[in-house]
């Protein structure tokens, strides 16, 4: 399928679709500084919100004393929990299902948990004034580690909910546990490895922040807030705060980056909202850096067991799972209602096997909650991590080449759509000749070559792959919703009279380039240029519902509407071409942006004309309107399945243990390319995440629940000194059911990366007997691997 569809829509690598590798259209604004993000909102009257945070990781609320805050210049309100839950609003829900406090009332359940707030007139009379407050904290036992969390002394963090004794969260299964054990049984070859996805936070940029206005007169609430999903806040909004639906308008303006950090609603945008409406004034609350990476949606937090059965001569038979997954204090994982471990259950990975299971535990920690998706589609990262590194360890234990060994299982072309032993339905694929070109592109077996000589010399070199497929896109809604909000996306075109046009989507941009790639997805059905094609998003009053962007879903779902919502129009425009040509609709030929007569290319009419004739005037075809504009609601019926092939380089320093990522190929299959250079761009910047998480980053606590990645200065994110140049490379296996056939990619490289990384740290330092490390391989990790110590996580 490859070759054919490239040369479907590919003149070359530089067109993929009609207008291929164009400069972004939104850059303009953001290299001139001239984006609008919240913080750059202004108000007449706008007052300040500062958060109090608790110091503490767990503690009761014995008593706050707010008089000394009150008394503080320029200071108009301080609110606590308890005046909070006099008007039913300390308690909020979460997208998990579970509840989060607004303010705490009861008691503190993770250091930086929200107390108390202050409104004053600027942002240093609110953060002043939140150091006169007095709160005495009876302080209680922490739990930090999930593994303690399940032990029957272990002191009780959700006492708010009702009868609730203990630190239980969730079970959850998946795939055939008996099936699985019997496969196991009769396996040649039986390997194990314990694992530990570590706490990450996906640190955008720009940190969360919320301009919220309330017009006491007529009701109505204005929330410029950074959030990926404005329409499914306005809706949440609507049913905690009991403000009617279409008195809300939400507005996501310029975000400065997003990772999944921007799904959940955080207490301090209704914080906002609640300041507005006590003070009558437009209020802003804008978090700085310590506050958004010690209390917003974190990632991972998965302790996990991999075992993988095989035959001796290396064909995988089963793989099954064991994870104990910390949620921190308050269910706040933003996923589908009925996937509470996200998508977790593609942990088969590319491979065609004969059975699998997967059983989860989820707990309550005293840690900040989240699990959010960061740059991955709910938990795939999780999953990939998983069966790349125990598909790495199998490959040590059968002496095979990791490469031949995923060669050898691969899922192959014939089989897709192929239905995987936990029930997803992957939709297409052809993973051969991705892998092969990666190793093509890498020089593996010269790689292998110098890897060779370079360990007779004692030096460290390591050779690592992984191999991933995604599933991104989410619906279908039939079977995903988050809290009862299905999982579908609208899009509006209008045409304007002389041709130019409006996209309205239901998706938000964080800087994935959606101004550009929608209005090319659009110029490539309806021929109108992009540059002609303005699209508007992030704005609940002027752009249809739908449920946001997150796990790569704005190509495959909204991606899909503008495509879909561009055909729509054409059909109009068709019959009106036909009234102006004097022909049947059926006489009629598309050719890029215009109808002509079959056999008469001399007679034809340009979409302009068209628009022109449907909005002017003179009559239009019996029974059409004028006009020329459509909606549609796009409900997609699978999710995509991207894949891609990475291999990383590594040499690590024997003498200091510091790795360096010397070279980092990575083939990417996303389907149908809409524009190539944004493509790079994004996986340029997952393969960066990567090599933080692999590498550099993790949210850490000490025994008292201290979080010692409060700021950049310990929560180390990569930059362009420690990333190689990377080396891309792609397939095109379309997706046979999205219009255009595109995949989604945004976060591939932020999937992939991490175990290629990993298990080419750990190929470096196989003469030392290593068979496993932890993430992140900080230099001392690594030290203590190379003396046969494991640290714990
Ligand atoms: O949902 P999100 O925008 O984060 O992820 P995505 O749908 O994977 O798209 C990320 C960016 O890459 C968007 O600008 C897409 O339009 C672009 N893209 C592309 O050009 N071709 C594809 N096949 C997939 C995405």
């Amino acid at each position: 399928t490859v070759h054919e569809r490239v040369d479907t829509f590919h003149d070359n690598d530089q067109k993929p679709i009609g207008y291929g590798r164009m400069l972004r259209k939104e850059d303009p604004r953001f290299v001139r500084g001239r984006g609008r993000f919240v913080d750059d909102i202004q108000l007449p009257g706008m007052l300040h919100l500062a958060i109090l945070r608790s110091p503490v990781a767990h503690a009761r609320i014995v008593a706050i004393d707010t008089s000394a805050a009150e008394a503080s210049p320029g200071v108009k309100a301080v609110v606590t929990g308890a005046m909070l839950a006099q008007q039913g609003l300390a308690w909020m829900p979460t997208l998990s299902n579970d509840v989060q406090a607004v303010l705490a009332t009861d008691k503190v359940r993770f250091q930086g948990q929200e107390v108390a707030f202050v409104v004053a007139e600027d942002r240093y009379a609110a953060r002043d004034a939140l150091e006169l407050i007095d709160v005495e904290y009876d302080v209680l036992d922490p739990v930090i580690d999930a593994r303690r969390a399940l032990e029957p002394d272990a002191p009780v963090i959700r006492d708010d909910l009702e009868g609730k004794a203990n630190n239980h969260c969730f079970d959850w299964e998946t795939g055939d546990e008996a099936a699985t054990a019997a496969v196991f049984a009769r396996a040649d070859v039986v390997v194990s490895q314990d694992l530990v996805y570590p706490r990450v936070h996906p640190a955008p940029m720009e940190t969360c922040g919320a301009v919220a206005d309330f017009d006491a007169v007529d009701g109505r609430l204005r929330l410029w807030s950074t959030t990926q999903a404005p329409h499914a806040h306005r809706t949440l909004y609507a049913l905690v705060a009991g403000i009617p639906e279409h008195k809300i308008q939400v507005i996501s303006p310029d975000i400065g980056g997003g990772f999944g950090n921007k799904v959940p609603i955080y207490p301090g945008y209704v914080c906002a909202i609640v300041a507005s409406i006590v003070t009558g004034k437009p209020v802003k609350w804008m978090e700085d850096r310590s506050e958004n990476l010690i209390s917003t949606g974190f990632a991972r937090d998965y302790i996990m067991r991999g075992e993988i059965a095989a035959t001796r001569d290396g064909r995988i038979l089963a793989i099954r799972t064991n994870v104990l997954a910390d949620h921190g204090a308050f269910n706040g994982t933003a996923a589908p209602v009925k996937y509470p471990a996200g998508f977790f259950g593609v942990f088969t990975g590319s491979y065609d096997i004969e059975a699998a299971y997967c059983k989860m535990t989820a707990v309550y920690t005293n840690k900040a909650p989240g699990g959010v998706a960061y740059a991955c589609s709910f938990r795939i990262t999780e999953a990939v991590y998983l069966v790349e590194r125990i598909v790495d360890c199998l490959a040590d234990e059968l002496g095979m080449d990791p490469a031949e060994l995923r060669l050898k299982n691969f899922i192959r072309p014939e089989q897709f759509p192929y239905k995987t032993k936990t029930g997803w339905v992957y939709d297409s694929g052809n993973y051969e000749p991705t892998m092969r070109l990666a190793m093509d592109m890498a020089g593996y077996a010269e790689l292998r070559r110098e890897q060779e000589e370079k360990r007779a010399r004692g030096e460290l070199m390591g050779i690592g792959i992984s191999f991933f497929t995604e599933a991104v896109g989410a619906g279908p809604r039939k079977n995903m919703d988050i809290l009862g909000l299905g999982m579908a996306d609208g899009c509006e075109l209008r045409v304007h009279p002389t041709g130019k046009a409006v996209v309205r989507l239901s998706v938000q941009s964080q800087g994935q380039g959606h101004e550009t790639t929608f209005a090319q997805i659009v110029a490539e059905e309806i021929g109108i240029p992009p540059a002609d094609i303005e699209v508007l998003h992030g704005d609940t009053d002027n752009t249809p519902f739908g449920l946001g962007t997150y796990g790569s879903r704005s190509t495959p779902v909204s991606g899909a509407a503008a495509a879909l919502v561009a055909r729509k129009v054409r059909d109009k425009a068709r019959i009106i071409a036909s009234g102006m040509l004097e022909v049947s609709v059926a006489d009629l030929e598309w050719e890029k942006g215009a109808f002509h007569v079959k056999g008469d290319p001399g007679k034809s009419v340009t979409i302009q004309d068209i628009a022109m004739r449907a909005h002017g005037a003179g009559d239009l075809p019996e029974g059409v309107e004028g006009g020329l504009e459509a909606q549609i609601c796009y409900n997609p019926s699978n999710l995509t399945y991207p894949h891609g092939a990475y291999i990383c380089v590594v040499d690590v320093d024997p003498g200091t243990a510091q790795v360096k990522v010397r070279r980092f190929i990575a083939v990417d299959d996303c389907g149908t390319r809409i524009n190539p250079m944004i493509i790079e761009g994004q996986v340029h910047g997952g393969l960066t995440d990567g090599v933080g998480m692999a590498l550099m980053e993790m949210i850490a606590f000490d025994e008292d629940g201290n979080c010692l990645g409060a700021s950049l200065m310990d929560y180390l994110i990569p930059t362009a000194l420690e990333v190689p140049d990377w080396e891309t490379g792609f397939t095109v296996t379309p997706s046979p059911h999205h219009p255009i056939g595109a995949k989604g990619v945004g976060e591939s490289a932020t999937v992939g990366s991490p175990p290629a990384i990993v298990n080419a740290v750990v190929d470096a330092l196989k003469p030392f007997g290593v068979r496993h490390a932890d993430m992140p391989l900080t230099p001392s990790r690594v030290w203590d691997a190379m003396r046969g110590q494991a640290r714990p996580p």
